[in-house]
């Protein structure tokens, strides 16, 4: 009761190594703006289609998920509840 709104949850706190290892055919992970989205179910009904949004798991999909989706409310609320953590360092860091 009284959760709240997104920013009191108290969010998980993943490395970049654990979530690049979410790229694979079981789990499926992908960063946009700083935030970790499960998409390992989503991706199946993705309006886009299953192979574009899989293509990112276990990347920072910020520049392709800003590019391809115009009305941001409407992909709100297909986010909000895959939504699972933060990544802990900046991905330039993690690639370096
Ligand atoms: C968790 C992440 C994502 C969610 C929740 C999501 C959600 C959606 C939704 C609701 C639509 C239909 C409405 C719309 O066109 O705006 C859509 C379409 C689409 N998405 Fe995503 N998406 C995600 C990630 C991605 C990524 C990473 C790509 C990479 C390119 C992508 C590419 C597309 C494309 C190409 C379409 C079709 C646009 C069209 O038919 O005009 N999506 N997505």
């Amino acid at each position: 009761m009284g959760a709240g709104s997104d920013d009191s949850r108290a969010l998980a706190r993943y490395t970049w190594p654990e979530v690049q290892l979410r790229s694979g055919r079981e789990e499926k992970w992908l960063v946009i703006d700083r935030k970790v989205y499960n998409i390992s179910e989503f991706c199946k009904r993705h309006p886009g289609g299953v192979r574009v949004i899989s293509h990112y798991a276990g990347q920072d999909a910020t520049d392709a998920f800003t590019a391809f989706h115009i009305d941001k409310q409407l992909v709100g609320r297909y986010l909000k509840p895959l939504l699972i953590g933060r990544p802990l360092a900046k991905y330039s860091q993690a690639c370096s």
